[in-house]
């Protein structure tokens, strides 16, 4: 029988966790724009299971929930440390100190210091923005195809890089480095892009707005490691890629969770059990 669920109503996606009862933990997503699909999983489950409730949306799927005791609300931010903790030690990583960065619709920073944390930056730039771009630039609109076609893509004849720029000469700065995301466009309109190219482009533009805030952060607070998570990282190795790089690139640590978009939903479950 399971006891607990931890839910986050993200802006996009609501995650659930909860262990089955032969303590296997369990992950499902629905998405937040139908609640009431939520609400009936919920309900569907057995009365008084214990719910940690996280998330933006949270307040809004407590409504369909009127009727529901055992409810126990946390703050985002507390929910997804502790979910990042268990799942660090999950994945066998044993560090203490890192920048948390939570691509979700948006992107938010955060400093973990020995169990203590805080917000220290954020940027529209996320999941969302993927979405959306990617919407308006090519008309493909589900996660899942964005990714297959960008994985395909290649972004030299959409960006410059600052090789692109020197022309051949020498470089103040490594020259493999983006001078201009899209930079390539404006100079050479009437070249025909492909789908592929364009989204494998906003996956790029994405990644290093992203990481580049995170690693100025990481170097600010003089912390190693980088962990990223949020469900745009889901089965989106080209994004992780783009991340990965840049980050390994300016010498800090990348570290992507094998789960990585339930950390809030997971804390969330922990909230429920005396784990940590
Ligand atoms: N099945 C899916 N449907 C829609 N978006 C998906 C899906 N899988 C992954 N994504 C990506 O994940 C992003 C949402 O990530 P996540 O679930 O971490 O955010 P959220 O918690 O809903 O938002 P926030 O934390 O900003 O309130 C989407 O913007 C999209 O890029
Ligand atoms: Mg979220």
């Amino acid at each position: 029988m399971v006891q607990a669920i931890g839910i986050d109503v993200g802006g996009t996606l609501t995650k659930i966790a909860y262990f089955t009862k032969d303590q296997q933990l369990k992950l499902i997503h629905f998405p937040s724009v139908n609640l009431q699909e939520v609400s009936d999983w919920i309900v569907s489950m057995k009365e008084d299971v214990q719910i940690g409730l996280t998330g933006g949306r949270a307040e809004q799927l407590k409504m369909f929930l009127r009727s529901h005791e055992n409810l126990h609300y946390l703050v985002e931010f507390d929910a997804t440390v502790a979910g990042v903790n268990y799942q660090l030690k999950k994945d066998g990583h044993n560090f203490s100190d890192a920048i948390i960065t939570n691509i979700g619709t948006g992107t938010s920073i955060h400093l973990l210091n020995a169990n203590q944390h805080k917000r220290i930056a954020g940027t529209g730039i996320g999941g969302g923005t993927l979405l959306g771009m990617s919407t308006l630039m090519t008309g493909i609109h589900q996660f899942d195809e964005i990714v297959q076609h960008s994985a395909n893509g290649r972004r030299s004849e959409v960006d410059m890089l600052v090789s692109d720029i020197y022309f051949g000469n020498k470089t103040p700065i490594d020259g493999g480095l983006t001078a201009s995301n899209f930079g390539d466009v404006g100079l050479t309109p009437h070249l025909v892009r492909s789908k592929e190219d364009i989204l494998a482009t906003v996956q790029g533009l994405v990644g290093e707005v992203i990481s580049t805030l995170s690693i100025q952060c990481a170097v600010a607070e003089n912390v190693e490691h980088i962990v990223y998570i949020g469900s745009t990282l889901s089965g989106n190795e080209p994004l992780q890629n783009v991340i990965g790089n840049y980050t390994s690139r300016k010498s800090r640590t990348p570290i992507f969770l094998s789960d990585n978009g339930y950390s809030g939903a997971i804390g969330a479950l922990l909230s429920k059990y005396d784990v940590n």
